[in-house]
């Protein structure tokens, strides 16, 4: 098997689908983005971590870190389901930063032994809290919040916290299920960040999906936003077409010193239309951007899969790190300018086809006119045919590359719904499309035959094309190989 024994400096590309430019585990299973932050010069990116690569459970928090978001050092688990308030999973959760110290606060997932259906019995869902002086070091769990803090007219699907520091108070947003079948968030307030209290809620009207999954609400340029992942959405042609949705509703006229606020559904609007993405998580760095992480996969698929990873012995990764900013009044997104570092040597491409010898590289591609009805695009390979025509926008899979992937679609947003820009980052085995400039990403698997020659063609009346050989970002696993080390607990 690939890649089963790395201990030491390797470099992440190794393994035929393995990755260059994206996290992934070192073996296992990773998803939700969890506890990101930067802290003491470094940026942390926890993440879902199962040594059970085709389930993910139980889950631990693995851990990378970084200083520049370009050379990464894995370092184990940092927590484990390993007490009688998490005993089921480590589940997603956040991290704040204050006075030198970095407060993880996440969900113990248990379900006691019995015939229960976990939705109304049977489960707890405590909120946990463990803190470290050096983001490696974590103290004993303390529990903050157990099933009897939340509001009455909620099941016992409430998970997530992610907690912000706002007008020198602290929340906490929290995803619920309620039992009218409504998903909604729930927002605490603390002071010291040990005693929460319910301060109110946010949900829609009518229902808008029975569960809201890692929420994240925060303000991006004074306008709030709230990123959420509603299951149960119904499939509409061009939208909620994966099993779960992840996208944000534009909360405009929220405040925080008002009471329960009511989304409007119709400012619901994905983060990403392609196969492979949910859970995203946000923070602020000290360049004072809004920076995103999603997790490249998607929960409980059962229509396409990852089986050529799964039997490398790994499963999913993380999207890039991307930069979210407003375009006409909507939420868009772009990689880190870091990532342009990784380029290191423009690959000769002229005219509208080529093949690119490289396994990761970085397409940017301009159109010429603005003609909405026409078709434009790209191929690559045999595989994936990408093309906006008419006002929407198609990912399709022409081969099995796609283990099962086949069609998504969407409509194009700006009032002239041309193609007039794409970017394409091409990872081995994972591409993201980004649409006039980020104004619609997908984000998709793709398994082709080769993963060193891509032949490309491009679609439409092109102004300008770029290619970009990416090289690997550095990953460095030291002492802990491909094993999930367990906490390494005490301090504190
Ligand atoms: C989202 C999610 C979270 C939960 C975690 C468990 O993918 O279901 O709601 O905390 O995954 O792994």
């Amino acid at each position: 098997m690939a890649d089963q024994n790395n201990v030491g400096k390797v470099n992440s590309g190794q393994g035929k689908y393995r990755l260059q430019i994206h996290l992934m585990p070192p073996a296992g299973w990773m998803s939700d983005p969890n506890g990101l932050c930067y802290f003491k010069h470094h940026y942390h990116v926890f993440f879902q971590y199962s040594q059970n690569l085709e389930t993910g459970k139980p889950s631990s928090w693995g851990h990378y870190s970084s200083p520049d978001l370009l050379h990464w050092q894995f370092d184990g688990a940092a927590i484990c389901p390993d007490m009688e308030w998490d005993r089921d999973g480590a589940y997603s959760g956040s991290a704040f930063t204050a006075d030198g110290k970095m407060e993880l606060f996440y969900t113990g997932n248990v379900k006691e032994k019995g015939e229960y259906d976990y939705i109304l019995d049977g489960r707890q869902a405590n909120v946990l809290y463990t803190v470290s002086r050096d983001g490696l070091h974590f103290s004993k769990k303390q529990r903050l919040l157990t099933n009897a803090d939340y509001p009455a007219g909620y099941t016992l699907h409430v998970r997530d916290p992610k907690v912000f520091r706002k007008d020198g108070g602290c929340y906490m947003a929290l995803g619920g299920r309620r039992t009218d079948g409504r998903g909604a968030a729930i927002l605490y307030e603390s002071a010291g960040r040990k005693h929460w209290h319910f301060c109110k809620e946010l949900t829609t009207r009518e229902p808008f999906g029975y569960m809201w999954e890692c929420p994240d609400l925060f303000q991006l340029e004074d306008v709030w936003v709230l990123i959420c992942c509603p299951q149960g959405l119904a499939e509409e042609k061009y939208r909620f077409q994966n099993r779960y949705q992840s996208g944000y509703f534009r909360c405009d006229d929220f405040s925080l010193r008002r009471g329960d606020y009511l989304c409007d559904r119709e400012s619901f609007e994905e983060l990403d239309y392609g196969f492979d993405f949910y859970a995203p998580q946000t923070f602020t760095d000290p360049k004072g951007r809004r920076l995103l992480f999603g997790w490249a996969g998607i929960p409980e698929e059962k229509r396409y899969g990852n089986g050529p990873t799964i039997r490398d012995g790994w499963q999913h990764a993380m999207t890039v790190p991307r930069e979210l900013f407003w375009n006409h009044g909507r939420l868009c997104q772009r990689p880190v300018k870091e990532l342009d570092e990784l380029r290191i040597k423009r690959v000769p491409y002229e005219g509208n086809s080529g093949m690119i010898k490289a396994q990761a590289f970085d397409l940017l591609v301009e159109f010429s006119g603005i003609h909405p009805r026409e078709k434009r695009g790209v191929l690559l390979g045999d595989d994936v045919l990408f093309v906006c025509e008419n006002g929407c926008a198609e990912l399709k899979f022409l081969s099995d590359a796609g283990c099962g992937r086949t069609l998504r679609s969407a409509r194009m947003r700006t009032a002239d719904p041309a193609l007039r820009s794409l970017r394409v980052l091409r990872d081995t085995s994972l591409l993201e499309i980004y649409v006039n400039d980020g104004e619609l990403v997908f984000t998709t698997r793709w398994y082709p035959k080769s993963v060193q020659e891509t032949a490309l063609s491009l679609i439409g009346p092109v102004s300008a094309a770029e290619v970009w050989e990416f090289k690997g970002m550095e990953v460095d696993f030291g002492e802990y190989g491909n094993t999930i080390t367990g906490n390494r607990g005490g301090a504190d």
